[in-house]
């Protein structure tokens, strides 16, 4: 059945005390509202409206970055959680409608899918959670399986306070009975607001029914300050790195390691102490990540080893049992499978045919202070060490560079190119120079 996914991001999060929109705020090397984004994406839905407001156009910005197909609206006065459910509707399609926030990252798509099956049951389903502190959550009245009303904590009654079901602020319901409903919503509440939490009563008022999914407090856990942002953060490494662990990965400093919420490692991978992943890594079975790596946007075959301290940047592709050492920086490159780049090197926009080696403080000068430019490098080929490959230029399989070369033209396959100056040497020059400059040195002492 066709589903819209409606994101509620206009907060400002005035207690982040920050320039960035709250929903921005990166968890796991993603922005908050991309994780909600993500677990909405497992109900496959057919439109996703995001209802932005405090900074709308960079939110619109990193929305449409995951996900070009989002439709943004503006909220332009926050009047409260029905009033921005209502910003949606001229974007939202038939069948159901599910309402999530941007600042709520943990929602599992298990949970959220469990919600939308209760609909075969209810017209109106909510997410409730049992809170160990209850704190100011809106409360869920309940008499049996029936969910009676939801009473927002400003407005609740000794007895309604004492309750410890809480409302998540995640509904589903048919999306022209919700909008219908939503125009019924007054604010006439303590917090002079459109609360989205009326239409459970105004549901039953006409007869519908309204049900409650109880998930873990975990999942509904939102992020309001800095602390909570840390503290979020600090959850979903532990969870990622108990998954890893799980999922058959060696690491001897998991505590250490820190992951993205796109991470992928395969079985029997190795990874060393204080290893960091940036956004869009994986890690095929059995390759090695050696101590303090740093690594975004990157592919690592079966076999490949990788450390310590190198640097893999987006683009990075490393083909099977390639090798790469310490204090190698590898940006928008392909490497065939076998390479070796065992120290000092950077390798940016280039391509590295297999079984070729680049010696030490090889540098591929990619950039003329304007553009950028590719290095081709073919198959067997051995750089000798301290080359400049200044790009564009393309190196033929089997050829040689010397040491010390600056490499400015291209060179044929099975070719030995040497570009520097020829080495002169003077007999005896060595210590005249010594005795001349001891002298010197004497004279002012
Ligand atoms: C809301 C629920 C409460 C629930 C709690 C869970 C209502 C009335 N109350 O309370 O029952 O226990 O969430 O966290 O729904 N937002 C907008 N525009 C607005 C108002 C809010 O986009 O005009 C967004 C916020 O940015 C936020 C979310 O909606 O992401 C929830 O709003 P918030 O003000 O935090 O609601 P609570 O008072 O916490
Ligand atoms: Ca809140």
């Amino acid at each position: 059945m066709a589903l819209s996914l409606i994101v509620l991001a206009a907060g400002q999060g005035t207690r982040m005390n920050s320039d960035l929109p709250k929903v921005l705020h990166p968890l796991a090397g993603a922005p908050l509202v991309v994780h909600a984004l993500a677990a909405g994406r497992a109900l496959d839905p057919e439109r996703v409206v995001v209802v932005a407001g405090h900074g709308a156009d960079q939110v619109g910005k990193a929305v449409l970055d995951f996900d070009p197909e989002a439709r943004i609206v503006l909220q332009e006065d926050r009047l409260g959680t029905a009033h921005a459910v209502a910003q949606a509707r001229s974007q939202v399609g038939h069948g159901d409608a599910v309402v999530l926030y941007g600042d709520t990252p943990f929602i599992t798509p298990e949970t959220l899918e469990r919600l939308v099956a209760a609909r075969a049951r209810h017209d109106v389903v909510v997410l409730g959670f049992n809170a160990l502190d209850p704190g100011r959550y809106g409360r869920l009245v309940t008499s049996g399986d029936d969910l009676l009303a939801i009473v927002e904590w400003k407005d609740a009654s000794p007895e309604e306070r004492a309750i410890e079901l809480c409302n998540s602020g995640v509904m589903a319901a048919d999306a022209g009975v919700l909008f219908d409903l939503i125009d019924q919503v007054g604010n006439d509440n303590a917090a002079g607001e459109y609360y989205l939490t009326d239409v459970v009563g105004l549901a039953r008022a006409r007869g519908l029914t309204a049900g409650v999914v109880i998930c873990d407090e975990a999942e509904t856990l939102g992020i309001n300050t800095r602390a909570e942002l840390a503290a979020a953060e600090a959850a979903f490494q532990a969870r990622k790195r108990a998954e890893m662990l799980e999922t058959g990965v060696t690491m001897q400093a998991a505590d250490t390691v820190f992951f993205a919420w796109d991470t992928f490692v395969g079985r029997d991978a190795t990874i060393g102490p204080n290893v960091v992943f940036g956004p869009g890594v994986t890690v095929e079975s059995g390759a090695e990540i050696r101590a303090f790596c740093h690594l975004e946007g990157c592919h690592i075959s079966r076999g490949a080893t990788v450390g310590p301290f190198a640097r893999l940047r987006p683009g990075a592709e490393l083909a099977e049992d390639v090798h790469v050492g310490n204090f190698v920086e590898i940006k928008n490159a392909i490497l065939d499978e076998g390479v070796k780049v065992g120290h000092l090197t950077y390798l940016g926009d280039a391509t590295v045919g297999e079984h070729t080696n680049i010696g030490a403080g090889t540098v591929t000068c990619n950039y003329d202070g304007v553009m950028k430019h590719r290095t081709t490098i073919g198959k067997g080929v051995f750089i000798g060490s301290d080359t400049m490959l200044v790009a564009p230029v393309t190196v033929g399989d089997g050829a040689l560079t010397a040491s010390g070369s600056v490499i400015t033209q291209d060179v044929p396959p099975e070719a030995l190119a040497v570009a520097r100056a020829r080495q002169a040497n003077k007999p005896g020059l060595a210590t005249r120079l010594f005795e001349k400059l001891r002298a010197i040195k004497a004279a002012r002492a």
